[in-house]
């Protein structure tokens, strides 16, 4: 019998991500987890009032109020205590993860990335400057990616990943929201829920899914 899996969402600002995970935790499409704490980093992201709506326990731990990283993540980990988290999902989660979270949450930390990496990842690659990149680099699809979180930024391994077209006319904001809408929402909830059943094998730096693909 798997144990049900304690979920802490991490947010930054609006909260789509965040909301992509409550509706499919409303159907049922979250297999063997669930949603139990939300963390901001900071006070104003429209996410916490998302959380509220949906009576989940949350909690702002300001990026700004730390120093350091170091202390950033102290703060972080003394928020999970006690509380039995299993899995992290970063959910437009902009403050980056010290080593300490990461390694105390090894291969239990999930990002989404608007893009498909490794194209248009890492240092910089964050929101509407990666859809400015992928635009003036005249590529005819884009997309995004749920992938484990380590210590490279956007370098875990992948567990799975949906293209979107890229139509004549787009700019930022329109392709932004057509790869949140067409891939985000959709590949966030389906990989924390394969997660939380325990069917992702991570090999070196890839994943397989185990059991029947549905
Ligand atoms: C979006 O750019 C999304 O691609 C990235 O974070 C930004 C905000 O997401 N993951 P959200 O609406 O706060 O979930």
């Amino acid at each position: 019998m798997l144990k049900m899996k304690n979920i802490a969402v991490f947010v930054s600002g609006g909260g789509t991500n965040l909301q992509a995970l409550i509706d499919a935790q409303e159907r049922g499409e979250i297999k063997n987890g669930r949603i139990v704490f939300v963390l901001a980093s900071n006070d104003r992201a429209y996410a916490i009032q998302r959380a509220e709506k949906a009576d989940i326990e949350h909690q702002v731990v300001s990026r700004k109020a730390y120093a350091s990283s170091e202390d950033y993540d102290a703060a972080i980990l003394a928020a999970l205590e006690h509380r039995d988290i299993d899995l992290i999902v970063l959910a437009g989660f902009l403050s980056i993860l010290g080593p300490t979270v990461i390694e105390k949450y090894r291969n239990r930390i999930i990002n989404i990335h608007p893009s498909l990496i490794p194209l248009f990842c890492g240092d910089g690659f964050y929101g509407k400057k990666v859809h400015t990149a992928v635009l003036a680099s005249g590529m005819k699809v884009t997309g995004a990616t749920a992938h484990f979180v380590n210590e490279i930024t956007d370098g875990g391994a992948i567990i799975l990943q949906k293209a979107v077209p890229i139509e004549q006319g787009d700019n930022e904001d329109i392709l932004q929201y057509r790869v949140m809408r067409q891939a985000e929402w959709e590949i966030l909830p389906r990989a924390v829920s394969l997660v939380c059943e325990e069917r992702i094998r991570i090999v070196g730096n890839r994943t397989e899914i185990l059991g029947a693909t549905n």
